[in-house]
């Protein structure tokens, strides 16, 4: 497939979260080698309880966004919850428009069992897939919340044996979400497709992080997989904060953020605008 192998030098593979043009720029700028336009947005972007309410429209704008703003780097578009599950048309459509209107190169979705057929239909209708085991958020109420997944040897077959069968459906990577390491690496030795982890330890293909969280920008208690490598949410709030004291102080704007007037343009306009009927107004400073 379309680059997706772990890279012939033998780094992981980095993928991170992006939902919007100027966040796929500065992903592409810093070199990661994917971009997930993740249905996190829906908590992160649009402040949504889970990932089960974002919807098929609300994606398509974020992939295209991010699409347009990373043109070297694959963006892999996670189609949302209630946009795949029910039958095979409904995921090859919700497919299609991802990849059309979205303009992501691939798509993601989520389970095994049945959706082992959805992977194989969307695969055949040409657009590749990447699963998702372990840890679904769009399962979060079935799964009883955000806990680790195959903790238990059972557990643990039955998610190797889905592993298995979204590869031979044509998966063509697979994200792998809060299981315990020696199963992510059981998973990514048996596999010859690559292992995106996520809170699955160290022995997997490529490692995904979402952008709120590498970045600080999420406040409060962030899961345990996460580690955030800034503390943007700090420097936003200072530098809105200096900008609210330069607008209040009156140091902001300067005149160099000021566009010019010639002095007898300045002065025709004074001449023409006495000569207007007066409406009263709010007062205040006037140049004149
Ligand atoms: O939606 C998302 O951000 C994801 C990642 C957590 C893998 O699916």
């Amino acid at each position: 497939m379309t680059g997706l192998r772990r890279r012939a030098d033998g780094r992981p593979l980095v993928m991170i979260t992006a939902y919007d043009h100027s966040g796929a720029r500065l992903a592409e700028r810093a070199g990661v080698d994917l971009i997930l336009v993740g249905d996190s947005a829906g908590m992160v972007v649009l402040g949504q309880e889970d990932t089960t309410t974002i919807t098929l429209d609300q994606m398509v704008t974020f992939a295209s966004a991010v699409s347009r703003g990373a043109t070297r780097t694959p963006v892999i578009g996670d189609l949302p919850y209630g946009t795949y599950e029910a039958n095979d048309d409904l995921a090859v459509q919700s497919a299609r428009r991802m990849t059309r209107e979205g303009g992501a190169r691939l798509v993601k979705l989520e389970g095994g069992g049945p959706m082992v057929d959805r992977v194989r239909a969307v695969t055949q209708a040409g657009m590749p897939v990447m699963g998702h085991l372990g840890l679904l958020p769009q399962s979060i109420h079935q799964m009883g919340g955000y806990r680790a997944q195959a903790t238990r040897a059972s557990d643990a077959v039955t998610l190797l044996e889905q592993a298995q069968a979204l590869e031979l459906a044509g998966a063509v990577a697979l994200v792998l979400e809060a299981i315990p390491p020696e199963v992510a690496a059981a998973v990514t030795a048996t596999l010859t497709i690559p292992t995106i982890g996520i809170g699955a330890g160290p022995l997997v293909d490529g490692q995904v992080l979402v952008w709120h969280d590498v970045l600080g920008l999420t406040e409060g208690r962030l899961p345990r997989f996460a580690k955030p490598y800034a503390a943007l949410h700090r420097t936003i709030v200072d530098a809105i904060q200096a900008f609210a004291a330069d607008v209040r102080e009156g140091a902001y704007p300067a005149p160099e953020h000021s566009y010019a007037m010639s002095p007898q343009e300045q002065e025709a306009f004074q001449l023409a605008r006495r000569r207007l009927p007066q409406t009263g107004g709010k007062g205040g400073p006037d140049p004149q």
